[in-house]
């Protein structure tokens, strides 16, 4: 698959879109600044998959989280992307199939599963732009 450009202006601040790139489902996530301190303030050697916010983020767009949509577990679709749904105990998702809660930055917290949810490759092109792959 090619490259995709996405212009993140339509994401509110503490909303998230759903995409697909290269089969794949992607999480774009506008988080607040809540969201982004609770990240931030985490002890990585308390993570089972050990990385930092900023490991995760780009700098300068760390309201920004954007990861793979599938818990790392067995492949559901984590909640907490639409109002309403659960977060979980992080503030990120959580995956209803066998209750993996993930932070707001992704990251593995707690349940079964082994790994993050992963970041794809992408740049920012602008402000509120970004190219993936
Ligand atoms: Fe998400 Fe099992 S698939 S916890």
């Amino acid at each position: 698959g090619a490259p995709i450009d996405l212009d993140l202006s339509p994401v509110a601040e503490g909303q998230a879109i759903k995409l697909f790139w290269r089969g794949k489902l992607i999480f774009v996530r506008h988080r607040t600044k809540k969201e982004v301190d609770e990240a931030l303030a985490v002890d990585i050697a308390t993570l089972r998959d050990p990385q930092t916010d900023q490991q995760r983020t780009k700098a300068g767009h760390e309201r920004f989280l954007i990861v793979y949509g599938n818990c790392t577990h067995l492949g559901c679709v984590p909640l907490g992307n639409a109002p309403g749904e659960p977060k979980g105990d992080y503030d990120g998702w959580f995956c209803p199939c066998h209750g993996s809660h993930y932070d707001s930055s992704g990251r593995i917290r707690k349940g079964p599963a082994p790994l993050n949810l992963p970041v794809p490759p992408y740049a920012f092109t602008a402000d509120t732009k970004i190219k993936i792959g």
